[in-house]
């Protein structure tokens, strides 16, 4: 008979979101007439840029002529989407970057779960807790750890707290580590890392010769000045970081698909006997041999993004989610409920009103204001008694699931 992945045996739930999407089906199932809106997933509601429409159609125009038609593209993307990702959105941080250090992929979900491929086991993993829960499912899934304990932490996972208390900002683990999960700004909490902080990780990192995975998926959502959009604004992080960027939020391809993980050519880690290996290289090797890249008119729609037309429509709705976001924020905080993030990032990570457990705020909220939301603890064991809204709504939904919420929870 044949014998399965037993690590996946080790999963305590299902993933979250489906987990979510069935509770919220039963619901609507049995309560038909129920306006229920979700704001739980962070999906975006609206359309993709008319200039990114475009340069998809276009796209796809070409695939119909001799002359102009595209078989299988580099596995790591064209170099002309490469080039400009590098100009339009890394040069302005004064980040240089070759066009071989970025590769283009079907999104930085997969990318952050491929990437464990070209790391050895017995790497320790460190990762925030609440986290996007991509990092630690996938790396019980590869075998990295053992069994979950009754709170849901999995044995030989390290995980570093995010809390009220320590302004959701990590302490660096006093042990050694040799992969570290960043997201900045954060998901689920909306929160971001100062330039002082990332230093921090970067020092820790190259001190202890640890590699950090940093998920900038949210990075153009930062309104403030002065927060980092990119690990490798910060001095030695080229040494030690891989950096991940989606489309997705950015530019509404969650059904689309299209991301990015830059890997600097300068970057190495060890075999076991200690010679210095190339993870550049070794991805190349990883995605030539499983990925055959992203399609054509998709990497055209994703070049448009950054067209003067494109990035600012795509800036346009960029700032429409987060004014949801502030419109989240300041209602719900005007009803007495404690919220942080939304203001660099398009979640607002709330805390349940009287201490009601995650998962409990979630079914009320669904049955007596039929507003969906994501449960703190579905992020990790420290995310209970929180509760995660997404902004990426319409402005009717928002504003009605504000109302909704302030009737039944307001002060
Ligand atoms: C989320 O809601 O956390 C994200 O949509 C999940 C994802 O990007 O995969």
């Amino acid at each position: 008979m044949t014998l399965i992945n037993e690590h996946y045996l080790k999963l305590k739930a299902g993933y979250l979101f489906p987990e979510i999407g069935q509770r919220v089906k039963a619901f609507s199932d049995s309560n038909p007439e129920a306006m229920v809106i979700r704001l739980g997933i962070g999906d975006v509601t609206r359309p993709l840029a008319p200039a990114i429409i475009k340069a998809f159609h276009e796209g796809v125009e070409d695939l119909s002529r001799n002359a102009t038609f595209h078989g299988y593209g580099p596995e790591q993307g064209y170099e002309w989407l490469n080039k400009v990702i590098i100009e339009k959105s890394y040069q302005p941080l004064g980040v240089e970057l070759l066009p071989s250090e970025v590769f283009i992929s079907d999104g930085s979900k997969c990318d952050s779960a491929n990437i464990l491929d070209i790391f050895a086991l017995d790497n320790k993993v460190a990762i925030c807790d609440p986290v996007y829960p991509v990092y630690n499912d996938t790396n019980v899934m590869i075998g990295r750890s053992g069994e979950a304990d009754e709170k849901g932490y999995y044995q030989g996972l390290i995980y570093m707290p995010c809390t009220e208390e320590n302004g959701f900002t990590p302490a660096i683990p006093k042990e050694k580590v040799d992969i570290i999960y960043l997201c900045y700004p954060n998901n689920p909490t909306g929160m971001v890392a100062s330039r002082e902080q990332l230093q921090a990780w970067v020092d820790y990192a190259r001190t202890n010769q640890a590699i950090i995975f940093f998920d900038a998926a949210y990075e153009a959502f930062i309104t403030e000045p002065g927060i980092p959009h990119s690990i490798y604004e910060i001095e030695g992080a080229k040494d030690c970081a891989i950096e991940f960027r989606s489309f997705s939020k950015t530019a509404g391809f969650t059904g689309v698909r299209c991301g990015l993980t830059v890997i600097p050519e300068q970057l190495m880690a060890l075999t076991a006997d200690g010679e210095k290996v190339s993870l550049n290289k070794l991805w190349h090797r990883r995605q030539c041999t499983k990925f055959n890249g992203v399609s054509y008119p998709v990497q055209r729609a994703a070049a448009a993004v950054y067209s003067n037309e494109g990035w600012s429509q795509v800036k346009e709705t960029i700032a429409f989610y987060m004014e949801n976001a502030r419109l989240i924020l300041d209602g719900l905080s005007a009803a007495g409920i404690t919220c942080y993030g939304g203001v660099n990032a398009p979640y607002i990570w709330l805390k349940t009103p009287h201490d009601i457990k995650s998962w409990d705020f979630f079914d009320k909220l669904l049955n007596e204001c039929h507003v969906v939301g994501t449960p703190g603890s579905g992020f990790g064991p420290s995310g209970e008694g929180f509760f995660r809204l997404s902004a990426f709504g319409s402005r009717e939904n928002v504003q009605e699931a504000v109302r909704r919420i302030q009737r039944n929870w307001g002060k």
